[in-house]
């Protein structure tokens, strides 16, 4: 058999980023709006600055009006739900994104439920979960979301496909469930329990996985000629680059997985240059839907 088609997320992403760029114009040119995501960062995670730079940097280059707003990490939980309030009634603020995760002193789940779930980019409110999983209109998480339109540009028609999501997270593992289900796949939720997780793996047409355990899934648990989404980001040791340098990963032995598979995302370059992207989408449809416009198609 031969090798897999590599999906190409950054392409799929700089495409994303146009048709967001050309709808930002049009909201301007018709409406004198411009679309207005405000991202707060809490602490000093490295990773979390490396996301929040880039955000910041896609947002503003769509032509949509950008602001981080970086707290210190012994920010009191009080005064982040009250930074948040006042954004949610500032009328030029119509996304508001707060990065995860969030310092110890700090509930991950009522900052989320003091979000506008209008507001709400990510797609993380208990209202927009409900919304999602009844078919209703809401923004939908950027990662699975991402995931979804990288299988339905490769694959075309989904309905009857077998699905297995490894991983159940409310970021990636459940809501790619919801969207998945919606496309009329036959959907397993798989994770650390699960028994026989090799079996599981190989009855799958379609395989998503968001563990963040490096290159966990190897060559043999994938049904030959199966579309693999990997949504895993690990940093490993690569002592073979020299002494203490590392190198990213997936979640998915990408070499042997790669002479099994039709398709397969890479890591890096796959899946992650798609979420930002998405989440310029998202703030676009939130700033149309708060000022009662139709929705784009983007
Ligand atoms: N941290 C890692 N991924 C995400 C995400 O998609 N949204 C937020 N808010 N935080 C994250």
């Amino acid at each position: 058999m031969s090798e897999a088609e590599i999906i190409d997320g950054k392409a799929f992403a700089q495409r994303v980023r146009e048709r967001v760029t050309a709808a930002v114009a049009t909201l301007k040119a018709d409406h004198n709006i411009v679309p207005g995501l405000t991202v707060v960062l809490v602490g000093e995670d490295p990773a979390s600055q490396v996301y929040v730079r880039n955000k910041g940097k896609q947002t503003a280059a769509a032509g949509m009006e950008s602001n981080t707003i970086r707290l210190d990490a012994a920010t009191p939980e009080q005064d982040l739900l009250d930074l948040i309030k006042t954004l949610n009634g500032d009328d030029a603020v119509h996304g508001i994104l707060v990065q995860l995760p969030l310092p110890d002193q700090i509930d991950e789940a009522k900052v989320i439920a003091a979000i506008d779930p209008d507001k709400d980019v990510d797609g993380f409110h208990v209202v927009n979960v409900g919304r999602l999983w009844t078919g209703a209109e809401a923004p939908v998480p950027c990662t699975p979301y991402g995931c979804l339109q990288m299988l339905k540009e490769t694959l075309g028609e989904l309905k009857g496909k077998r699905a297995l999501v490894l991983g159940r997270s409310n970021i990636v593992g459940k809501p790619m469930s919801a969207l998945l289900l919606a496309e009329h796949c036959t959907v397993t939720i798989a994770h650390s329990r699960t028994v026989d997780l090799g079996e599981r793996c190989r009855e799958a047409d379609i395989l998503i996985a968001a563990v963040g355990q490096p290159q966990m899934v190897p060559g043999s648990w994938i049904k030959p000629g199966a579309t693999v989404i990997d949504v895993g980001i690990n940093r490993i040791d690569a002592p073979e680059k020299g002494e203490g340098k590392t190198r990213l990963v997936g979640d998915v032995n990408f070499e042997e997985a790669q002479q099994v598979a039709a398709h397969i995302t890479p890591v890096p370059g796959g899946v992650g240059p798609v979420t930002i992207a998405n989440l310029l989408r998202n703030t676009v449809i939130a700033a149309c839907r708060q000022k009662g416009l139709d929705v784009p198609e983007i």
